[in-house]
């Protein structure tokens, strides 16, 4: 795991997001599996601008959400995919049909994991991750084996109550889907991203604490291209 590590969180935006155009350029076919939630959100702006300018496209590439709650009303502002939406690719100029989401309303949900698998087909090029205050990657909480598929999971405590912060309402999900451990460790490259001084603690236990299931992200250890990319205070225990 390579250690990236920015002074100021202004910086880690542009920094990433300058990396990120590099990809773009050199790759514009890129499969890329992207988070939702607060740590991306700068990072997505950054490249929505870049797009506005013509700095950057995604028309060639395909984006895969990493995750999905389940048991929201579909318009729901809390759910992966609206949250997506509305931070990228409302504003990038993808191809509607290269924008691939977790549906977790069908009836069959297992049949919807086997498809998405089967749409991420070869495997990711980049996966971008942000990471829980339990070591989560996704919804692969602590307990998800190396060889996990993309599947259905019941939500740690700790990531239901931090649901909330997305939601306008008090209903949490009490389970989602995962795209599997597997799927991330094959990827190409990897991008763990974290910033803030609550994520201090985790971010020493993922790169320097005991390699295991008990925090997922520490899996990514083993991964050849993997960088773990924080700003100053989520770094600030390394
Ligand atoms: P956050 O969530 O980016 O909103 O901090 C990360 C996570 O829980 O995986």
């Amino acid at each position: 795991m390579h250690i990236l590590r920015f002074d100021t969180k202004i910086a880690w935006v542009q920094g990433i997001a300058s990396w990120w155009r590099d990809r773009l350029h050199l790759h514009p076919s890129l499969r890329i599996c992207l988070p939702s939630g607060n740590t991306p959100t700068p990072i997505y702006a950054a490249m929505a601008q870049s797009v506005a300018r013509g700095e950057a496209s995604f028309r060639g590439t395909d984006l895969f959400a990493l995750d999905e709650y389940g048991g929201l009303a579909p318009s729901d502002p809390g759910l992966c995919v609206n949250m997506l939406r509305k931070d990228l690719i409302d504003h990038i100029d993808i191809p509607a049909n290269r924008f691939h989401w977790i549906d977790t309303q069908a009836p069959d949900v297992d049949r919807v994991c086997r498809d998405y698998d089967a749409a991420i087909g070869a495997g990711f090029d980049l996966t971008i991750l942000g990471i829980g205050l339990n070591g989560h990657l996704g919804l692969n909480e602590p307990g998800s084996v190396p060889e996990s598929e993309t599947r259905r999971v019941e939500m740690h405590p700790a990531s239901i109550s931090a649901s909330a912060q997305y939601l306008t309402h008090s209903n949490t999900p009490k389970w989602g889907v995962a795209v599997g451990m597997r799927r991330l460790l094959e990827s190409r490259e990897v991008w763990l991203l974290a910033s803030g001084a609550t994520k201090a603690e985790i971010i020493q236990r993922t790169a320097e604490g005991e390699i295991g299931v008990s925090v997922p992200a520490s899996l990514l250890r083993y991964h050849p291209n993997c960088s773990l990319i924080v700003d100053g205070e989520a770094g600030s225990r390394l």
